[in-house]
């Protein structure tokens, strides 16, 4: 088999990436190992900076976005029970975030891969990659008992945290960079309407809470853990009475209480690689980083990374301009670091670390303060919330 581009993971990065070198001509085949609906079925983050939702049009595939997402110009955040809201719109000339889910997003994208006659590849096993640092790189790979090998000009993992893209590259080649945190989110999704008409991030001496949604009937509700908890340990009655408590009393009122029909729980860990070139090989999306939820930056961080990696192809293959391809990881990192850096500092804000002392709770409840009365710095929270102009 061959292809131009042969790109590992379907995931949101490998697909809007397919999307993208599809619409340039450029020939792609994608390799996931999982099968569709699982890929379509992973409840993730859900809300998409402005940059996200204009690249779902740019490809064609805004029409549901455009229906169903639920457009937010504002947040609110709370300390110990006390909101005070954000305005985006006012903030940043009229920018906003748009709550549409990721599952909703792969199924868009898959969709219009049937259409379009994209070729992905699921349920492929033992994926391997050999020539990446020569000039004829080739991917193999096992479906069921037959081994199967595609030869392309580059390779590009897409392939999240765990996949064999980075693994592929020698460690002593590698600059990697990395911070976990010492708790985890507890997240659940269940259909009753949302106690707000806007996410609500809060600070409690409990601990973080965030209310978020998916739908007005459905909500995603999440509570900073330990680290270790176990989800059996945190019945819906015990979820729902911790988070009604550290949401705060002007919405405790609000929440409907309903059973959960999903629940699980995520670590927390900020992870750069910068080696996102070596050889024929390029790596984008969770593959090469990975932020915290807090901010929600991830899957957005994996489409400007494509965006980027995209124009580069296209150069490449149209006008065999190499500049874009070399320049790739120094454009892509720019804004990496800077997302980091918002969902490190939101992060530090708005959650409660287990050595903290009376003094360090004062610096949080202080920055929190300033933020609330101070323009400035709410303009500093929106225009990075919203998301930053590629290339800002
Ligand atoms: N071979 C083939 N496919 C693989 C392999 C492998 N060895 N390892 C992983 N994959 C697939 C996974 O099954 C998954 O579908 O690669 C895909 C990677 O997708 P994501 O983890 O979603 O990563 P990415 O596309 O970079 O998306 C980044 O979306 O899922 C969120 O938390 C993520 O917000 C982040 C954003
Ligand atoms: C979500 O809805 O899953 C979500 C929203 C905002 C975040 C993180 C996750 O900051």
């Amino acid at each position: 088999m061959r292809a131009q581009v042969g790109i590992i993971g379907a995931g949101p990065a490998g697909m809007f990436l397919a999307h993208l070198l599809h619409a340039a001509g450029i020939k792609v085949v994608v390799l996931e190992q999982r099968d569709r609906a699982y890929v379509e079925g992973r409840v993730r983050a859900g809300v998409l900076e402005q940059t996200t939702v204009q690249l779902m049009h740019r490809l064609g595939i805004g029409a549901r976005v455009a229906r169903e997402g639920l457009v937010h110009a504002g947040t609110t955040l709370c300390v110990d029970g006390e909101p005070f809201h954000v305005d985006f719109a006012d903030l940043t000339d009229g920018g906003a975030v748009t709550v549409y889910g990721q599952s909703e997003v792969m199924k868009d994208l898959n969709l219009a891969a049937d259409d379009r006659g994209i070729r992905i590849i699921y349920g492929a096993a033992n994926v391997t990659l050999d020539g990446l640092d020569g000039d004829h790189p080739a991917v193999s790979w096992t479906k069921g008992k037959t081994m199967r090998r595609l030869a392309c000009d580059f390779v590009v993992g897409c392939d999240g945290y765990h996949g064999v893209s980075r693994a592929s590259i020698p460690a002593d080649q590698l600059k990697t960079f990395e911070r976990v945190y010492p708790f985890g989110w507890l997240g659940i999704l269940a259909d009753v309407p949302p106690c707000n008409h806007e996410l609500i991030y809060a600070n409690h001496q409990r601990g973080f809470a965030l209310a978020s949604m998916r739908s007005p009937t459905r909500s995603r509700c999440y509570l900073q853990c330990a680290a270790d908890d176990r989800v059996d340990e945190w019945s819906d009655e015990r979820f729902w009475d911790e988070f009604s408590e550290r949401i705060g009393a002007s919405f405790t009122a609000r929440i409907v209480r309903g059973p959960s029909f999903e629940k699980s729980i995520a670590p927390l860990r900020s992870f750069v690689c910068e080696t996102m070139r070596w050889g024929r090989l390029f790596l984008a999306g969770d593959a090469a980083h990975i932020v915290p939820p807090t901010g929600a930056k991830g899957m957005n961080l994996a489409a400007a990374d494509v965006i980027v990696l995209g124009e580069a192809f296209a150069a490449w293959y149209g006008a065999g301009d190499s500049s874009g391809l070399e320049d790739y990881p120094r454009r892509a990192l720019d804004r990496i670091w800077k997302a980091e850096r918002f969902s490190w500092w939101l992060t530090n804000l708005t959650h409660r670390f287990p050595h903290m002392d009376v003094f360090d709770r004062h610096m949080q409840i202080a920055e929190l303060s300033y933020l609330k009365r101070s323009r400035a710095a709410q303009t500093a929270f929106a225009e990075n919330y919203v998301g930053l102009p590629l290339d800002f």
